[in-house]
């Protein structure tokens, strides 16, 4: 008999603080009309002083435990995709399990950049489909607005802070049926924070930690990447276009979610919108949608979801999943 993983219950935090389009105006030489229309962003939450990735994603994964019914300590994993971690080392994931009181089990996070969440669900399924695994709790979380320079307008309207958690169960029905993960280093230097440990924190201008974007090359390579993705992900799990009740996709810009959209051949009520209230969380973006649409009543159970990301690295993934 197969084994598959499947998703119990879903759970998401934002920071309490949103900063508008407006607000940027007066920050940036920006406008809530330019912003509006090339990302479809109105608006972003930004972490308070001394709220980190951790407790975003503490405060999720909480919530999908107690609607999944599960203990803490019943857990087998605890993982998260994050590129902005609450400190070097231990894993922030470590951090959240002890909160949790899941200590025990195997913990650690994921940097695939904005593909985090869904490298981290990849990898989540398959410990369990292998049997090592009963219960995982996967979380996506960012404190992204940490590392924007809030003086480069090309960046800082772009992104935002929040994240999502699903639990894990292993079950004889399906649930997910197919992940698909990608990367291609050879394109670093599109998109890019350039100072950390090793290299040391500051670059050669004696900046300090910044995103660094070719924005016009990442939203070509994504089109056209995620184009691509999609047909191997429904090839993968042995479906057509029409078998897909639902996309979530990565909540980057509006732009590149339609014409993911148009690939499909899906109208665009059948999509997961939140970029306009949530911007571009990184890892927390798709488990933050997936947690908004079965909250709102739109996911049901036994629905087919195309879940997908794609950020630096460059990374891009996807999951089909029978909810
Ligand atoms: N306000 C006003 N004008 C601006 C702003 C702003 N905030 N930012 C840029 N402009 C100007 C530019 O200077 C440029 O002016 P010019 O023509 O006089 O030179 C003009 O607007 C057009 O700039 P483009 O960069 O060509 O604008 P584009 O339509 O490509 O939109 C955007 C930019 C929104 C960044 C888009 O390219 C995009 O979404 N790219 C993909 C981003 C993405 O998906 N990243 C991956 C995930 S992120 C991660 O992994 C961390």
């Amino acid at each position: 008999m197969t084994t598959y993983a499947r998703i119990v219950a879903t759970g998401s935090a934002l920071p309490a603080r949103v900063v508008t389009n407006a607000d940027l105006e007066k920050v940036v030489d920006t406008s809530d009309e330019w912003i509006r229309t090339r990302t479809g962003i109105r608006e972003r939450h930004v972490a308070a002083e001394g709220e980190t990735t951790g407790d975003l994603a503490f405060r999720a994964g909480q919530q999908a435990l107690k609607d999944a019914g599960v203990k803490a300590s019943d857990l087998d994993m605890v993982v998260l995709g994050t590129t902005t971690p609450d400190i070097i080392f231990p894993a922030t994931a470590c951090l959240i399990q002890n909160r949790l009181g899941a200590n025990g089990c195997m913990a650690f996070d994921v940097n695939a950049a904005c593909s985090g969440f869904m490298y981290a669900l990849g990898i989540a399924n398959n410990f369990i489909r292998t049997g090592q695994v009963k219960r995982a709790l996967v979380m996506g979380a960012e404190t992204l607005t940490r590392m924007v320079d809030w003086e480069d307008r090309q960046t800082c309207v772009l992104f935002g802070d929040g994240a999502g958690a699903v639990v894990l169960e292993a079950t004889d029905a399906p649930g997910i049926l197919a992940t698909c993960l990608h990367a291609d280093g050879g394109y670093k230097d599109l998109l890019y924070n350039p100072v950390g440990v090793s290299v040391g924190f500051k670059d050669e201008k004696n900046h300090g930690v910044r995103i660094n974007m070719k924005g016009r090359e990442v939203f070509k390579i994504a089109v056209k990447t995620l184009d691509a993705l999609v047909g191997e992900t429904l090839t993968a799990a042995g479906m057509q276009e029409t078998d897909v009740d639902w996309l979530i996709p990565h909540q980057a810009n509006l732009r590149i979610i339609e014409a993911t959209a148009k690939r499909l051949g899906i109208s665009m009520e059948r999509v997961i919108v939140t970029v306009d209230k949530h911007a571009n969380t990184s890892s927390g973006s798709v488990p933050l949608a997936l947690d908004t649409a079965v909250r709102s009543g739109k996911v049901r159970r036994g629905q087919n979801l195309l879940l997908e990301a794609f950020g630096g690295g460059l990374t891009w993934a996807s999951a089909m999943i029978r909810y």
